[in-house]
């Protein structure tokens, strides 16, 4: 079983790519948490994986409510592996991951990066096409490597931390400061197609008066929304304006 959370496509594209072969179930976390559906029964020795992005250094707080409610149900023990997608470098996210399982007994036994193009476009620009396809390429391999090593029940740490790992008790809080939503707005290129309320993973979206509203002080900050609307109406602040949108192109969003 593999659980997963993606804002722009990079974590739902390695996920996909991960259960291809075994028909291994996936698990949308954003629907499990609107759905309340925390509880899940394991077949004996099934494989475990969390496939998320990393959001400044540490968790996205969907992942980390999510594995804070979870409820495993099995007698057998289970081979638990993370892959983090990033734009860079993970972090801590993968120790944050691992301190959150061991509350409910369960060991984090590997951890993953994959380098995806950045999608935060709130903050940088995100990379051109060429780019992007040159980070795409590479990462086929890494999803290859990732594949055959969990296949093998693998245990160890491969991820790139990279070097500002040490500073992120001080990078994570910023993401609280970010996820504030009084930033967000629709501008006059909104056709009012609602995409973006229904792709809202934390639903802080509502639609009123033809536009969109952001109806929660803070969200997620996947920057679904900012990223996916179709006629690129959503903005935050000044600074994404002048700034490229970014999906990934080979994933379809159901
Ligand atoms: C709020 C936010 C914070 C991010 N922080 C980091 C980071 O600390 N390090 C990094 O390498 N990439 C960072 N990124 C980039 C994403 O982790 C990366 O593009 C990821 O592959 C996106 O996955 P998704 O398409 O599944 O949402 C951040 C992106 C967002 C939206």
């Amino acid at each position: 079983m593999i659980f997963y959370f993606s804002g722009t496509g990079n974590s739902l594209y390695v996920a996909q790519k991960l259960s291809e072969n075994d028909g291994i179930k996936l698990i949308d976390i954003a629907d499990a948490i609107r759905e309340k559906h925390f509880e899940y029964q394991l077949e004996k020795d099934e494989k475990i994986g969390f496939v998320f992005p990393v959001y400044f250094y540490g968790l996205p707080t969907v992942v980390a409510e999510f594995v804070d409610q979870l409820n495993i149900k099995s007698d057998s023990k289970h081979y638990i592996y993370s892959v983090i997608t990033c734009g860079g470098s993970i972090g801590n996210a993968d120790k944050m991951l691992k301190k959150l399982l061991e509350k409910k007994n369960l060991e984090l036994n590997s951890s993953f990066s994959v380098l995806m193009p950045n999608n935060y476009t709130i903050m940088y620009d995100v990379p051109t096409k060429e780019e992007q396809n040159l980070v795409l390429q590479d990462a086929e391999n890494e999803i290859e490597n990732v594949a055959k090593l969990v296949d093998t029940k693998e245990k160890g740490n491969f991820a790139f931390h990279g070097y500002l790992f040490p500073f992120t008790p001080i990078l994570y809080p910023i993401y609280g400061i970010y996820r504030k939503t009084k930033k967000f707005y629709a501008t006059e290129d909104c056709n009012n197609c609602g995409s973006c309320a229904e792709m809202c993973p934390t639903e802080v979206i509502q639609i009123e008066n033809r536009k969109p509203v952001w109806i929660k002080e803070k969200c997620s900050h996947c920057s679904a929304c900012i990223n996916r609307c179709p006629t690129r109406a959503i903005q935050y602040g000044n600074s994404t304006k002048k700034r490229g949108r970014y999906v990934n192109p080979n994933v379809k969003f159901s």
